[in-house]
């Protein structure tokens, strides 16, 4: 059975574009399915080095994308509004527009694109070393099969989770959009006490972040995190020590503190690009 391909388009050839591209052409995804189009030459040679033996369509002038099944506007939340309204008189009625930029509403965005469908979607920075973790949510106009072909080009970069409100994005955003971040912090902060405390930058960043790839391997392998922690935590001893005060410091209010904080900010910057338009 031959297998069918729709045609995507991505406007901003960055980061997350790149990233993305690199992933479905790693799946085997044709490469003259794929269109990229960037108004910098530099970023699109810079996408050619990426994706090597492959050569996909390139182009500095968008439009190059019009008669493509899917597009994927992979630029900065601020120019979004201008290039989908852009896009918009070009397209087909029922071309798919996949947004990875955040704060953008599907309401929002289906306006400038005349209510095509469109998915809105909250992928991560690992997503640039294929280890990502998106949320997407779709408009209701947005076909299973449209779904099923969003969902082949976000899992090749990690993985999809398709959410049942458009607010769980915000709540995306407090989990994997920012979470990153918050590893890093605690392993900054490791670094630094094992420092105070007498080791080696080297040794600690070593250990530290061979840890956390540890921590973080065993527990896709475990779904029960509470039974991992408590299984490395022996009554009385020395992990059980520092659990302790955590604990007592109440990490887990702190967290939750700052996932909220988080996803509040999510909801605001919404407002403000609605406002701003
Ligand atoms: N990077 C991540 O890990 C990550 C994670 C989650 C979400 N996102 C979202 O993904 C989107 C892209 O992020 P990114 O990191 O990939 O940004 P980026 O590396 O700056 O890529 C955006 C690209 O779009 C280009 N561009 C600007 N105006 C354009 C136009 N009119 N038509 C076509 N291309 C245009 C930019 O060119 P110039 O540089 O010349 O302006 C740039 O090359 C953002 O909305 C961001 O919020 C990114």
């Amino acid at each position: 059975m031959e297998l069918n391909y729709p045609s995507i388009g991505f406007i901003g050839a960055g980061n997350m574009a790149t990233a993305l591209i690199r992933g479905i052409l790693a799946t085997g995804y044709p490469e003259d399915k794929i269109v990229a189009c960037d108004p910098s030459v530099e970023q699109l040679d810079r996408l050619a080095d990426t994706i090597i033996s492959h050569k996909i369509t390139t182009s500095l002038d968008s439009s190059a994308v019009n008669h493509c099944d899917m597009v994927v506007l992979a630029v900065k939340p601020q120019i979004l509004p201008s290039v989908a309204k852009q896009l918009s008189s070009h397209i087909g009625s029922d071309t798919l527009v996949v947004s990875v930029a955040a704060g953008i509403t599907l309401e929002l965005l289906q306006s400038y694109l005349d209510g095509r469908p469109a998915v809105r979607s909250m992928p991560n920075t690992p997503a640039l070393i294929g280890e990502g973790a998106s949320g997407l949510f779709a408009s209701k106009n947005t076909s299973q099969q449209q779904k099923d072909s969003v969902t082949e080009v976000f899992k090749s970069v990690g993985i999809v989770e398709w959410l049942g409100s458009e607010t769980d994005l915000d709540l995306v955003t407090a989990v994997s959009g920012s979470g990153p971040a918050y590893f890093f912090l605690f392993m900054e902060a490791m670094v630094e006490a094992a420092v105070d405390m007498g080791l080696d930058r080297e040794t600690a960043h070593r250990l530290c972040v061979q840890t956390c790839r540890g921590a973080s391997t065993i527990a896709t392998q475990n779904p029960d995190i509470a039974e991992l922690r408590k299984r490395v935590t022996s009554p009385n001893g020395t992990t059980e020590k520092a659990i302790s005060a955590f604990e007592n410091g109440d990490l887990r209010a702190l967290v939750k503190t700052a996932m909220q904080d988080c996803a509040d900010r999510s909801v605001e910057m919404a407002q403000e690009v609605a406002n701003k338009d």
